[in-house]
């Protein structure tokens, strides 16, 4: 039935009754109002070329506009030369403007046409809508079957093209990875996708990943709940081998972001989101936190970062969860912690830092934050000064060795 629309409409510019959205060959009659309407343009360049001959004024030329409808310019050294069936209509500086009787009989033949293709447009359309109501709950079963087709159709073939295994779910607290990906970097990425895996279990749920900028944590942890979710929506998953523990919430705190019409800062966002992963989290949730204790004070950060993982490694009824930061204080704090140690792999080379994207157990201990805003395109000049204060900093231990600033700390 939806044969009579239109294939090149978007939505956006189609306005029924402007002739553009029902298909011409759809109804006789529509086709015809159409054509005339479209040959009304040929038309107009041949009564041009006709008047200019008959009146033997060259730069006679035919316009619209909407006042005035159709109408022959002339410009005013000729306007003495038309012949007396031109009935005059407008003054302008340099130009005079006409109309005869037969462009008049013209406009009024298209503006016909046009209110009646506007009409009949109209009528189509109704009758579409008429069938399509009448059909509706048909119509949903049929759309609702195509997406499930669609969404199937798509795993299975994400799955052939991209090698994807078939996942366990487990009722056991298992969380076993074995080269994982992130299907969607991997998808855009020109670099091969470095695959990581991540094995927890019943009393160890935590991972800590510490890392450099840049070194992959994000990917990790996101990549980690998409295969979870893949798994539970009966997908194939982008890994050699996943157990996944049956699970009922996947909670993520990704990114940045502030809520100020609703009176929320981005630390407040933060911190009210983590709020509800510790109300709410259990041992059915999976939880993803990215760069826990950022954006507060540095002390108030790590302190708050390692009770909330305390809490979440230590409490009853623990999630698994996957938690990043750049701070290899939060890692040295949580030390006695039921928590594996992960750490983003980087090689510092003589051409600079190279990204390995590997995830090993252990701790890293630097951010490179300065060599990632060199490759960001920080200027030479605003490094070096960083650079400085960089390196005074590093000697007075202020924030850079853990085991001097525990103490400071607590
Ligand atoms: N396993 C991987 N294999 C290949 N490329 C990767 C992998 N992981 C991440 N990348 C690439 O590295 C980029 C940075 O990764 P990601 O955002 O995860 O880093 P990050 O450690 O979270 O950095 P930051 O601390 O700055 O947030 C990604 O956009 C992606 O292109
Ligand atoms: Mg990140």
């Amino acid at each position: 039935m939806l044969e009579l629309l239109n294939e090149s409409l978007t939505g956006v510019d189609a306005e029924i009754g402007s002739g553009d959205v029902i298909k011409a060959d759809w109804d006789e009659d529509f086709r015809e109002l159409l054509s005339f309407a479209r040959e009304s343009q040929k038309w107009l360049a041949e009564f041009e070329s006709t008047e200019k001959e008959r009146t033997g004024i060259k730069n006679l030329k035919v316009g619209y506009n909407d006042t005035f409808g159709y109408y022959v310019e002339v410009p005013k050294s000729r306007s003495k030369d038309v012949p007396p069936y031109y009935m005059k209509r407008q003054t302008l500086v340099n130009a005079e403007r006409f109309v005869t009787k037969e462009l008049l009989e013209f406009e009024s033949r298209v503006q016909d046409a046009y209110s009646r293709i506007e009409e009949k447009e109209k009528e189509l359309f109704a009758e579409l809508v008429k069938k399509l109501a009448d059909n509706l709950s048909s119509l949903r079963r049929a759309a609702e079957w195509i997406a499930y087709v669609d969404v199937a159709t798509s795993l299975s073939l994400a799955a052939r093209k991209m090698g994807w295994t078939k996942p366990q779910i487990v009722p056991e607290r298992i969380l076993m990875i074995k080269n994982g990906k992130h299907p969607v970097v991997e998808w855009y990425s020109d670099v091969p996708f470095v695959p990581n895996s991540v094995d927890l279990g019943a009393s160890v749920r935590t991972a800590l990943v510490t890392g450099p900028n840049m070194a992959g944590k994000s990917t990790f942890l996101r990549q980690t709940a998409i295969i979870v979710l893949l798994a539970h929506m009966g997908s194939f998953v982008p890994a050699q081998e996943a157990v996944v523990p049956l699970t009922k919430k996947i909670f993520a705190r990704m990114g940045a972001a502030d809520e100020i019409i609703y009176g929320r800062s981005t630390f407040m966002v933060e911190m009210t989101q983590i709020a509800r992963i510790l109300r709410e989290s259990d041992e059915f949730s999976l939880v993803v936190m990215d760069e826990v204790g950022r954006g507060t004070a540095v002390a108030d950060g790590l302190a708050i970062a390692w009770a909330v993982i305390k809490e979440l490694s230590m409490r009853k009824h623990k999630p698994f969860a996957l938690i990043s930061t750049h701070y290899p204080e939060i890692a040295e704090l949580s030390a006695d912690l039921p928590v594996l140690f992960l750490a983003a792999q980087v090689a510092e080379t003589e051409e600079g830092l190279t990204f390995l994207y590997r995830i090993e157990q252990g701790v890293s201990d630097k951010a490179y934050g300065l060599e990632v805003a060199a490759l960001a395109g920080i200027p030479p000049h605003v490094l070096s000064e960083a650079g400085k204060v960089f390196q005074k900093l590093s000697s007075q231990d202020l924030f850079l060795r853990p085991e001097a600033k525990q103490m400071r700390l607590f």
